[in-house]
């Protein structure tokens, strides 16, 4: 919307009571981020447009995302539940400063695009009071009912104080809504609580907007964008929606999936060119996949770095702060937590690699595991470039392992081990020859000694 200002209040004060948690409800999570970063998403942010946020009393970690997510939000406490129209009245100092279109918006519908914003604010620079978001419900029961005569909306009914004939409307009331700015604080202001729940309904917004002459539009939208979340069962139903989406932005991508279906991706996960996802992987926030890289099947991946061309899984697990260098290998059942390895470095098998930096071209063994805990802090390793690490050894941090080094299968590292050298930490082997004949001549003729006699 070239030219126009805006402000956008998003309401963010439920409990989540049905939620059955102790979160705030907005802040629950779909494909790995909030249902309030969803919405804020979605939002008008450029230059002349603000935001702010009604919240629920303490409240403060809902405000605290707000500010991470957008740094100029503003936010109000709602004191006391008195209706939709009552919580926009909460910022009425944000409405008061003035935008041309003032938007409101429920934190709870993570669906909603940054398009539906843009053509609901259309009707308004045409010279609507107020436009409504509606949507065809396959079920309306509790949704709020939008009366219209032609194009022009006349009314919405709230569930409780519908007449029979009103209910079967399926046409509702999204709860999206765009204000004229200059007409706003003053429509706002005449909304009354004469109705069956008490409640300052901001959708009376209406019938007012009507009486004073002025025009109010309805913009469709599908039903599927303006879910609304009350329960984990909606919230379910919606990261259904958000994985779809996001599936198909990937396929469109060029992202090769067998089965997308079994594929879990966040909104902010983002790939090169011909990336394969192989069936089952989770993926979670902060994940970058550069071109040609491979994800093999049942890999959990959350705030890594994939380089081109790299190779995980089956079975990796790689956890914030990994980052895989070009051309790197990680294979089954090896688990990665801050860790970066450089081009070309393998780990193939069975390993735990944590608080590390593993050199280009390191080949770390079947069964390594660096040791970086000592139960209180947490330490470094370093595994040089070209190092070679044999299978089954622990690196007990803080330690190095030089560049070029080896490590002999089954040692336990304490010390630094310098570059170009071996480092061997186990007991000397003894081999005994023909022992285990005469152990066995030995042992069978004991057995057959004491053996009861038969028949
Ligand atoms: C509201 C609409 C209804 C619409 C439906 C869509 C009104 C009066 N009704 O009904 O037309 O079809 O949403 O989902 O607007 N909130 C506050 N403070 C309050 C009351 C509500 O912040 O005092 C917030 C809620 O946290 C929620 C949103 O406003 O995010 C909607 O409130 P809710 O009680 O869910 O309204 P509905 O009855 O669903
Ligand atoms: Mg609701």
């Amino acid at each position: 919307m070239t030219g126009r200002t805006s402000l956008t209040i998003v309401l963010a004060a439920g409990e989540g009571t049905r939620m059955r948690s102790s979160m705030p409800k907005v802040l629950h999570p779909v494909a790995g981020r909030s249902l309030l970063a969803h919405v804020l998403a979605a939002v008008p942010r450029g230059a002349g447009d603000s935001l702010a946020v009604v919240i629920g009393p303490n409240h403060q970690t809902v405000a605290d995302e707000a500010k991470r997510l957008r740094p100029d939000a503003m936010t109000f406490v709602q004191q006391h539940r008195l209706g939709t129209a009552h919580a926009v009245l909460a910022a009425r100092e944000a409405i008061a400063h003035g935008a041309d279109d003032l938007l409101v918006v429920f934190g709870d519908t993570p669906l909603i695009t940054a398009a539906t914003f843009a053509r609901l604010r259309e009707p308004l620079a045409k010279g609507a009071a107020l436009a409504v978001l509606g949507f065809r419900a396959a079920d309306p029961t509790g949704y709020g009912r939008l009366l219209v005569a032609g194009e022009q909306l006349v009314a919405i009914r709230e569930q409780a104080d519908a007449s029979p004939d009103e209910a079967k409307i399926t046409l509702c009331n999204a709860g999206v809504m765009a204000f004229d700015g200059r007409a706003a604080l003053s429509l706002l202001d005449s909304i009354g609580n004469a109705n069956s729940k008490a409640e300052y309904y901001l959708t009376d917004a209406v019938g007012i907007v009507r009486q004073l002459g002025l025009q109010a539009s309805v913009i469709e939208t599908s039903e599927d964008e303006v879910r609304g979340i009350n329960t984990k069962a909606q919230l379910a139903e919606a990261e259904a929606v958000m994985q779809a989406r996001l599936r198909q932005v990937a396929l469109q991508a060029g992202v090769t999936m067998i089965a997308p279906d079994t594929v879990f991706l966040a909104a902010d996960t983002t790939f090169g060119n011909d990336v394969t996802i192989e069936p089952f992987v989770v993926i979670g926030p902060g994940v970058t996949i550069a071109d040609g890289a491979v994800i093999h099947s049942f890999s959990h991946l959350t705030e890594a770095t994939i380089g081109k061309q790299a190779l995980i899984g089956p079975f990796a697990r790689l956890r914030p702060g990994t980052v895989i260098g070009e051309g790197a290998k990680i294979g089954n059942f090896v688990e990665t937590k801050s860790a970066v390895l450089d081009a070309g470095a393998k780990v193939n098998h069975l390993t735990y690699i944590g608080d590390t930096h593993v050199g280009a071209g390191a080949n770390v063994g079947a069964g390594t595991i660096t040791c970086n805990y000592d139960g209180f802090r947490k330490h470094r390793t370093e595994i040089g470039a070209g190092a070679f690490v044999g299978s089954n050894s622990s690196l007990v941090a803080p330690v190095r392992i030089g560049a070029g080094a080896y490590v002999g299968s089954g040692s336990v590292i304490t010390r630094d081990v310098p570059d170009d050298a071996l480092a061997v930490e186990r007991g000397e082997q003894t081999t005994r020859p023909g022992w285990a004949k005469r152990f066995r001549e030995m042992r069978s003729k004991a057995k057959a000694k004491s053996a009861p006699k038969t028949g």
